[in-house]
C-alpha cells in the first residue's frame, strides 16, 4: 500500500499510476485540486484524501485516512512541494517569507509526514522516497531558497536513513527539469535542457516515477539521493 503526497498532477500522478501498475493500492493526495485528485484516484483504483501535508495536522490526517482505508502503509512518497521562481542574483526578492514557505513545504512537510507514518512503516518494514531535485545537488534551480530547501531534504533523507534502519529505508530521487504543469511556461529552461543534456530532452513524469518505484523495490539501498536528470549534472 502506497501513499503519494501531491499526486493530483505531474510527478505525483505518474507515481500513483506506476505503483498501481505494479499492483499496489494507492492513496492519492492534494491540498486544493480535489476534482483532479479524485480523478487520479479513480483512474488508479485508489483512494483520494485531501490534506495539506506541509502541516502536522494535514500529515496526520492523511496517514490516519490511509490506515482507515487499507490498514497498513508500505511506501510513503513525499512528493508534494512548492517553489518560487527568483533569479539567484535578486537577493531582495528571496525574502524570509519565501524561505519559510519553501522550507515548510519542502523540508518540514516531508519530515512531519514521515513521522506520522513511522509506526505503520516500521510495522510493514516499509520505506520512504522523498522527491528532491537536481537543484538540491548542484547550485542551480528556480530560486536559492528552493535549491537550499531541496539540499536540506537530501540531508534529512540521509539522517533519517541512518536513524530509522533496520525497519525503514529512506531514499530520495532528484529530478532535473520535468514536463509538468509546474514547468509548463518555462520555455527557455526546456530549450536549454534539450540542447545540452546528454539525453537531449526534458524528463517526463513517468521517467521519474520509474525510479521512485525502483527505489521502493531496492531492498538493500538506504540514504541515497539518486539523480534522474538525463545526465544534465554532467554539463
Ligand atoms: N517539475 C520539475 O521540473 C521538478 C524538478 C525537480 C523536482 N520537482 C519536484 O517534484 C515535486 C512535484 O512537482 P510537479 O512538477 O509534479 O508539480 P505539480 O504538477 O504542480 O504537482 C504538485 C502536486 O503537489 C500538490 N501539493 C502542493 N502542495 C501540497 C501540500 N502542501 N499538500 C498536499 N499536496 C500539495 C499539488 O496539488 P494542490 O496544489 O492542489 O495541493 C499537486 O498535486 C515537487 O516536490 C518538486 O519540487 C519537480
Amino acid at each position: 500500500m502506497v501513499v503519494v503526497t501531491g499526486s493530483s498532477s505531474g510527478i505525483g500522478e505518474a507515481c500513483a499510476h506506476a505503483f498501481a501498475a505494479a499492483g499496489a493500492a494507492v492513496v492519492v493526495n492534494s491540498r486544493s485540486s480535489v476534482a483532479e485528485g479524485e480523478a487520479v484516484a479513480r483512474a488508479v483504483g485508489g483512494t483520494y484524501v485531501r490534506a495539506d501535508v506541509a502541516t502536522v495536522e494535514g500529515a496526520e490526517a492523511l496517514v490516519a485516512a490511509a490506515l482507515d482505508a487499507y490498514g497498513r502503509i508500505d511506501v510513503l512518497v513525499n512528493n508534494a512541494g512548492d517553489t518560487v521562481k527568483i533569479p539567484h542574483a535578486d537577493l531582495d526578492a528571496a525574502t524570509p517569507e519565501v524561505w519559510l514557505r519553501l522550507y515548510e513545504a519542502n523540508v518540514v512537510g516531508p519530515f512531519v509526514t514521515t513521522r506520522a507514518a513511522l509506526p505503520a512503516l516500521r510495522e510493514a518494514r516499509g520505506c520512504v522516497v522523498n522527491m528532491s531535485s537536481l537543484a538540491g545537488v548542484r547550485p542551480v534551480g528556480s530560486s536559492i531558497p528552493y535549491a537550499a530547501s531541496k539540499a536540506a531534504l537530501n540531508h534529512q533523507t540521509r539522517l533519517l536513513a541512518a536513524t530509522l534502519g533496520p525497519e525503514v529505508r529512506v531514499n530520495a530521487v532528484a529530478p532535473g527539469l520535468v514536463e509538468t504543469p509546474w514547468t509548463a511556461d518555462w520555455a527557455a529552461e526546456h530549450a536549454a535542457v534539450s540542447a545540452i543534456s546528454p539525453l537531449r530532452r526534458v524528463a517526463t513524469p513517468a521517467d521519474v516515477a520509474h525510479l521512485v518505484v525502483a527505489l521502493a523495490d531496492a531492498t538493500y539501498t538506504t540514504g541515497e539521493v539518486v539523480l534522474v536528470d538525463g545526465g544534465l549534472a554532467l554539463r
